[in-house]
């Protein structure tokens, strides 16, 4: 197995598989996601999915990739070889692509920006000015295509380079950094005229907002934000060393999603509100209407804001590496492709099937609304691949390791290297708790 790499040391696999999970679902989706869901209603039903739902998932996910050292398909075939349990793993590779072709549109959008702060084009800046900037922006076909393009082109580089050499580098210095700057930036938004409206939109839950739609937007929510469902946890796992402790690596991974999380929230719900914008109408363009007017509000805003949106795309850049990695890491072990090879074809499919995205806000006006569903092409494409794929994902994970592999060898394997003194509580969430909780969530919603 050698030759597939290893992280470099736990803290190495930590960042990497917070950089995996820290990304445009904490800032980007999370925000917007919350505020089309009531806020604060949101908010608990979505915490409540982390540590109930998600968390036992991300420790089934990891402890599957360390034993099996083996990418999705592989680590499922691995101790069962059936064609149910390929064809689970082949819907999370078909998740990687669909997942990363819209993620990548938005994460050229903050390379976009990156580039407009660069240039200063929020100085003075009003809101009515600040969303018209973003219609424009997001509704000019060629720069949304060439966004688009620079930013799959960037995740093939880095992911033909490999894991160590290439990932786990670029992860190391780039998270703290991305945290202070939030710090800075939640400090200014509090302090804003309005903030309170925001606050209280976001921590005083309205329970009578709490209906199906809130609780799976929550929960596939809590599985996009800590990238499980779709293997990529199972990938990351596979190259973590027997030395290093699943259990505790886990805690860090969610804890610190999670945070950042709920930082994002604290800085767009007062930067929105005090802006006048109601929660109801902010659609996928929310962040970025918002911040500009923060930033031009903000001491040394010309500073801070270039660095937001270079640490945003960094931070988006760690998350499309590892969806990437995925189908990659199928496709070598698999079916024998050189690392370089997968990366490129795999990657350029993805860009494909990106365009109708890129096109979406406002380029091409049939993808801004489309029939029956109402939503435009992105919107949707982030539902059915980043809510619901994912939320049968986990389930089947959850199912797999509790009752296929069995809990009890799962534990076997984490306590290798740590004493996973919650193992019984472990236990109970993954074969009882969370399933049960995703099966019902889905059936209410499809019913
Ligand atoms: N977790 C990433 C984010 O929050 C997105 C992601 C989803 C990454 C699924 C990998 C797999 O930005």
């Amino acid at each position: 197995m050698s030759n597939r790499g290893n992280w470099n040391s736990k803290l190495g696999f930590i960042l990497a598989a917070a950089g995996s999970a820290v990304g445009l679902g904490n800032l980007w989706r999370f925000p917007y996601t919350a505020g089309n869901n009531g806020g604060g209603a949101f908010l608990i039903c979505y915490l409540l999915s982390i540590l109930i739902i998600a968390l036992p998932v991300l420790i089934a996910e990891i402890t599957l990739g360390r034993y099996t050292q083996k990418n999705p398909v592989g680590a499922y075939q691995a101790i069962r070889n059936t064609w149910l349990w390929k064809g689970v793993g082949f819907i999370g590779v078909a998740s990687g692509f669909m997942i990363l072709s819209f993620y990548s549109v938005v994460a050229g959008w903050t390379v976009g920006y990156f580039a407009k702060s660069v240039r200063g084009q929020f100085s003075g800046i009003n809101p009515a000015q600040s969303a018209e900037q973003f219609k424009t922006f997001a509704a000019d076909p060629w720069l949304q295509l060439v966004l688009l393009s620079f930013f799959i082109l960037l995740t093939i580089y880095v992911v033909a380079k490999g894991v160590s050499g290439g990932i786990e580098k670029y992860s190391k210095v780039l998270m703290p950094m991305l945290l202070g700057i939030l710090l800075l930036m939640l400090i200014r938004s509090l302090t804003l005229d309005g903030a309170a409206k925001g606050i209280e939109f976001y921590l005083n839950p309205d329970f009578s907002k709490i209906t199906t739609k809130t609780i799976i937007a929550a929960m596939g929510q809590a599985f996009f934000s800590l990238s499980l469902g779709m293997g990529t946890m199972i990938t990351y796992g596979s190259y973590l060393s027997k030395k290093d402790s699943i259990s505790s690596s886990a805690a860090w991974v969610a804890g610190l999603d999670t945070l950042i999380a709920i930082i994002a929230g604290f800085i767009i719900f007062p930067a929105l509100f005090s802006q006048g914008m109601s929660p109801a109408d902010w659609g996928p363009g929310a962040m970025f209407e918002a911040l500009p007017v923060l930033f031009d509000k903000m001491p040394l805003g010309m500073i801070f804001g270039p660095m937001f949106f270079l640490l945003l795309s960094i931070a988006a850049l760690t998350s499309t590496i590892s969806i990437l990695e995925v189908p990659v890491a199928f496709f070598i072990d698999q079916k024998g492709w050189g690392r370089r090879k997968a990366a490129y074809i795999i990657g350029s499919i993805a860009l494909l099937f990106g365009i109708p995205s890129a096109l979406s806000q406002g380029a091409v006006s049939g993808l801004a609304k489309l029939p029956i569903v109402n939503m435009d092409f992105l919107s949707l494409w982030d539902f059915i691949w980043g809510n619901l794929s994912l939320s049968i994902g986990a389930l089947m994970v959850a199912v797999f390791v509790a009752y296929i592999w069995k809990s009890s060898k799962a534990i076997a394997e984490i306590r290798v290297s740590s004493p996973f003194r919650l193992a019984p509580l472990w236990e109970v969430l993954i074969k009882y708790v969370s399933p049960v909780l995703i099966l019902i969530i889905l059936l209410s919603f499809l019913l």
